[in-house]
């Protein structure tokens, strides 16, 4: 397996073709957007913290039932992945009131919500992603009636599997975002689980130990990247 030309440079990850044409390989970088780009930084080792993170997690998955893109770790920074067509719609899963939804609905950020919320976005640069619902997504032709199902399916089993994980570790999962990818005629789960799509609180502090950090400018960013690695993979 080769790594050819690069296909595709997202806002933190460039995607190659490889010599087999089911493959990618998935690098992470280190540069940071956020507020769809409008704030631009780096966060230094964020490639390689993302890449372990996503790999660690997604392998978890896979062995719990999940399928996923993720095929093997190459380097710090590099994975090999399954040549997916991304679904063009987020799927955000919210277990405590944070962020947009806060701001959306008035709810004090840290708020534990009564039941996990599950919803859409359409992958839309230009359109600032929008929130839509499943009407939206059918009407649009985004995805199918049962791929929908399949995707909130999964999405609530990864939920689960990560609540689960992470309060062992004294982390809180308060709510995170998922992409899936169509491989032949299966939904697999895709992009990446990182502190970058992640919102990871200190299960005792509530510390911030993600991205907010670089979006509020809090500071301690790096550190707090690598402390959640720790934690997670017990490195
Ligand atoms: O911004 P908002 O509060 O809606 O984000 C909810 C969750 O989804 C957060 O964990 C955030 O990191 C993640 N997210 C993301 N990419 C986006 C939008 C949200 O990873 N484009």
């Amino acid at each position: 397996m080769e790594k050819l030309e690069m296909l595709y440079e997202g806002k933190a990850k460039k995607v190659y073709r490889t010599s087999d044409p089911d493959l990618y390989v998935v690098e992470y970088k280190d540069d940071a957007t956020a507020f769809n780009g409008l704030k631009k930084g780096t966060i230094i080792d964020k490639g390689i913290v993302n890449n372990k993170m996503s790999a660690f997690f997604f392998k978890m998955l896979e062995d719990r039932g999940v399928p996923t893109h993720f095929e093997k770790l190459l380097s710090d920074r590099e994975m090999l992945v399954k040549a997916v067509k991304i679904v063009p719609v987020e799927v955000l899963i919210r277990n405590y009131a944070a962020g947009s939804l806060s701001k959306r609905l008035g709810i004090k950020e840290g708020t534990r919500l009564n039941c996990t919320v599950l919803e859409f976005c359409y992958k839309n640069d230009e359109l600032g992603d929008p929130f839509i619902n499943e009407d939206h997504i059918k009407a649009m032709g985004l995805a199918t009636e049962e791929e929908v199902k399949v995707i909130k399916e999964y999405s609530l089993k990864v939920n689960e599997i990560l609540t689960e994980y992470l309060l062992k570790k004294e982390i809180i999962l308060a709510d995170f975002k998922l992409e899936f990818g169509r491989y032949g005629d299966k939904i697999v789960l895709a992009d990446e689980i990182s502190p970058d799509t992640c919102r990871f609180w200190d299960a005792k502090t509530m510390e911030k130990l993600d991205k907010d950090r670089f979006r509020r400018d809090m500071g301690g960013v790096e550190e707090a990247y690598q402390e959640v690695l720790r934690r997670v993979i017990g490195e």
